[in-house]
């Protein structure tokens, strides 16, 4: 059975301040941490073993994860002591890997992949590799694909500079960071020292004409950034209101309580044990994390709340992320802009009759900060 190799290391420097204290991977998408949405699409195409291939914050990976008993699989941990890179990553995994060839997956993508799809077209093409590709608007954050009329990649380009020479804003197929590989190409990396897969081992294995590229649509989104975050995440929330047929109500957990005269503007997903007091306006774009409280008379739009947020009377919040256990005081006003966001980390405190506002960058807050004044 094929198994799968996800990686979960990395520091997350763009996502900071929220990866100052949650491994990225860990973020809550929806109210579910990212890779565990990642790891039930796995089970659910028949993946039974799943290798996390961890440094940064491996404790909490561990802790979450244990031994996958919870999901009914095995889940098995690579030990890097420092992150090696994409493929220094796999390569630590290759004494787990056994069989004819692995899923390698980047553990910070939202998307639509079937898996079980996937694995079929890698075996149709017989290559050593399928790499995951996706059209996006504007590539140049990310690696673009060049592909032949018979999915085959000629050109594999890693990210450039944004401003660099001769890069222009078309629509181009960009490696959306799932891959379906052979063994084989494990004797293609290294040992013992940082590898990256994208920049050392695809351009080699494009060369010999035995990468391909498998299509998907629907939604994808890594959240490298903040931005990223809350637009994937919004997507998301979007296509499971969709998928609920515009009820509303099928994405509000029914052990949380909702105060009289309480307007909800769809979408919005609340979480277990939410308490939204009366006259509150939430919503649109709106995600509760469980075990929050709102205050009376508060007004909350396209932000998000991790877990046991705490937040007091006659608050108004939008385009803001706010991690787990913050506490927000009364009449505060918490605004991003529409380029910008603010950023709360976990325990973070903001004292009454406060306002925060963005500006042309996004307004970032370390974790366990009190703001006074
Ligand atoms: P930035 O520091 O913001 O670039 O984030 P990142 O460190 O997570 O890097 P990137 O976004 O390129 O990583 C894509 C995926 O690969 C994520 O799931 C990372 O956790 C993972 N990753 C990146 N580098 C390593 C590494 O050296 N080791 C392991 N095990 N995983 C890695």
């Amino acid at each position: 059975m094929t198994k799968a190799v996800i990686l979960s290391g990395g520091w997350g420097t763009r996502l900071r301040p929220l990866t100052c204290t949650i491994p990225k991977t860990l973020i809550p998408v929806v109210n579910i941490p990212l890779m565990e949405r990642t790891v039930v699409k796995l089970i659910r195409a028949g993946v039974k073993e799943i290798i996390l291939a961890v440094s940064v914050m491996s404790d909490q990976l561990k802790q979450y994860f244990g031994d996958g008993s919870k999901w009914g699989i095995k889940v098995l941990y690579t030990n890097e002591k420092e992150p090696m890179g994409t493929a220094g990553a796999v390569k630590l995994a290759e004494d787990l890997i056994d069989g004819d060839n692995f899923f390698m997956l980047n553990g910070d993508v939202i998307n639509n992949i079937d898996y079980a799809e996937m694995l079929a077209a890698h075996k149709k093409y017989g290559g050593l590799g399928t790499v995951s590709s996706y059209v996006v608007e504007d590539p140049r954050r990310y690696g673009t694909l060049v592909i032949n009329d018979q999915n085959r990649i000629e050109d594999f380009i890693e990210k450039q500079p944004i401003d660099a020479e001769g890069s222009e804003i078309k629509p181009m197929p960009i490696n959306a960071g799932t891959y379906m590989l052979e063994n084989e190409i494990l004797s293609y990396i290294e040992p013992n020292r940082p590898v990256s897969i994208e920049r050392e081992v695809f351009p080699k294995i494009t060369e010999q004409g035995k990468l391909y590229a498998y299509e998907i649509s629907g939604i994808w989104k890594d959240i490298g950034l903040p931005e990223d975050f809350i637009s994937g995440s919004f997507m998301l929330l979007n296509q499971m209101y969709n998928e609920a047929d515009n009820n509303q109500s099928k994405l509000i957990d029914s052990s949380s309580t909702i105060g009289s005269n309480v307007k909800i503007t769809p979408p919005v997903c609340i979480d277990k044990d939410v308490v939204i007091e009366s006259d509150s306006n939430i919503g649109p774009n709106v995600i509760i994390g469980k075990e929050s409280y709102i205050g009376p008379n508060c007004e909350i739009s396209n932000s998000i709340l991790f877990n046991n947020s705490g937040i007091s009377t006659n608050v108004k919040i939008d385009r803001t992320i706010i991690a787990d256990y913050c506490k927000i005081g009364e009449n505060v006003v918490i605004k991003g802009t529409e380029k910008s966001l603010v950023v709360l980390s976990t325990f973070v405190t903001v004292a009454d009759n406060i306002t925060l506002q963005s500006g042309d960058e996004n307004f970032g807050v370390c974790h366990h900060e009190s703001i006074k004044e």
